[in-house]
């Protein structure tokens, strides 16, 4: 089985490809990925001489770079995207190119060579946001951001293609993902490594915002079961029973570090911030996947691996002109 994993050096699409490898001696991977600010080939170090793991560099928005990646791939796991709502609400045009336009020449191709499946790494944040009650696959799709309309249209997409033309496809909507090699734009990362600095941690709005969290790799170990068993043109949701405000995310991320809750400085909200996600996740349980790990062990496991390995998050943080330039322009306005 070759299978064409998009995004593959980005935060999940790493630790799926990293995860499949080592479980599947079946699979090999070609991993394309344009290495936008967000990919980092640091995070593929250990597969540097695995003949299983072929790197490609490319934008999935050319149809020439597609169409060459596919050659010969059986299966397609997509999961390259703009990822980072902050930043559609300040641009959202490359949003809109990858998240749709390249989602649609990822489909086109797939279907042209015939694929047998692939899969759409959709997110929880389609379904907008709800003060009660669990989202069901069914559910009208109700997004209100920038980033979560992109990833919407590329959802409704993916299973146009399979009503209009046969093609084998599945989607996963999976809620918010923590762990190791993050980029430091996301809370958790960005929380950590400011506390470590010993800087403020900007809190949006009164922090009472409510997030499902989830491991990566319970969540690469729900796309994994979706991509086996999932039912030709289904969505599954990838969820975990751990639901946390911020303000308390955020004091307990303080408090594995040993750091004042004087850090935390509340800060003006995010534009339309959605007040809370949660899904009901029983349709892939049903397929025999559940979440392994305990969410205080893996979160105390992950600040611990952003505090023991300083220097990955440093030459993002401290020495990125990107990364400094980005942060200036989204929180200037904030104090
Ligand atoms: P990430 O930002 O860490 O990685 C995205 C990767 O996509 C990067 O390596 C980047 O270089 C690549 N990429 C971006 N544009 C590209 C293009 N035009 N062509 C080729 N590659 C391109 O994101 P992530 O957190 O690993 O998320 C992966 C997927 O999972 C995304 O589709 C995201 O919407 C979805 N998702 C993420 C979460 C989460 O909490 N992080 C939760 C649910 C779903
Ligand atoms: O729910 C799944 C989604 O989770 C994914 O589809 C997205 O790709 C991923 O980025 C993530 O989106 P969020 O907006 O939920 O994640 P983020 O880490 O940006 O923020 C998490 C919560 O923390 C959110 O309620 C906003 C808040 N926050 C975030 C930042 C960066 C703050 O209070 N301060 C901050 O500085």
């Amino acid at each position: 089985m070759k299978v064409l994993v998009t995004g593959g050096a980005g935060f999940i699409g790493s630790a799926l490809i990293k995860l499949w490898l080592r479980e599947d001696p079946r699979v090999s991977v070609v991993n394309l990925d344009k290495l936008t600010y967000a990919g980092d080939l640091r995070r593929l170090e250990s597969l540097k001489n695995n003949p299983r793991h072929q790197f490609i560099q490319g934008d999935i928005c050319s149809a020439e770079v597609v169409e060459k990646a596919m050659e010969g791939c059986t299966h397609v796991v997509h999961l390259a995207a703009e990822t980072h709502v902050d930043r559609s609400l300040l641009d959202g045009k490359a949003f809109f190119d990858t998240n749709l336009y390249g989602t649609y020449q990822l489909l086109d191709a797939a279907c042209r060579k015939r694929v047998k499946r692939l899969v759409f790494v959709s997110t929880d944040e389609v379904y907008g946001s709800r003060e009660r009650g669990f989202f069901k696959e069914g559910d009208a799709l109700n997004p209100s951001s920038p980033y979560s309309v992109s990833k919407a249209a590329g959802d409704l997409l993916t299973r146009s293609y399979v009503h209009t033309h046969g093609l084998d496809a599945v989607v996963t909507r999976g809620a918010n993902t923590f762990g190791s090699h993050q980029y430091p734009e996301k809370v958790i990362p960005l929380f950590v490594s400011r506390a470590l600095s010993d800087q403020p941690l900007p809190l949006y709005g009164d922090g009472g915002q409510v997030r499902n969290w989830i491991h990566v790799e319970d969540h690469c170990r729900g796309i994994l079961r979706v991509f086996e068993k999932g039912k030709k043109g289904e969505a599954y949701n990838i969820s975990s029973p751990h639901y946390l405000k911020n303000l308390d995310l955020t004091r307990r991320i303080l408090k594995i570090l040993g750091k004042s809750e004087s850090l935390i400085q509340k800060v003006k909200d995010r534009a339309g911030h959605d007040r809370r996600y949660a899904l009901n996740s029983d349709k892939l349980q049903k397929l025999g996947w559940k979440t392994r790990s305990s969410f205080d062990q893996a979160l105390e496991e992950t600040v611990r691996w952003y505090q023991n390995n300083e220097s990955w998050w440093r030459a993002i943080t401290d020495r990125s002109e990107h990364f400094k330039n980005y942060y200036e322009k989204a929180y200037a306005g904030k104090q």
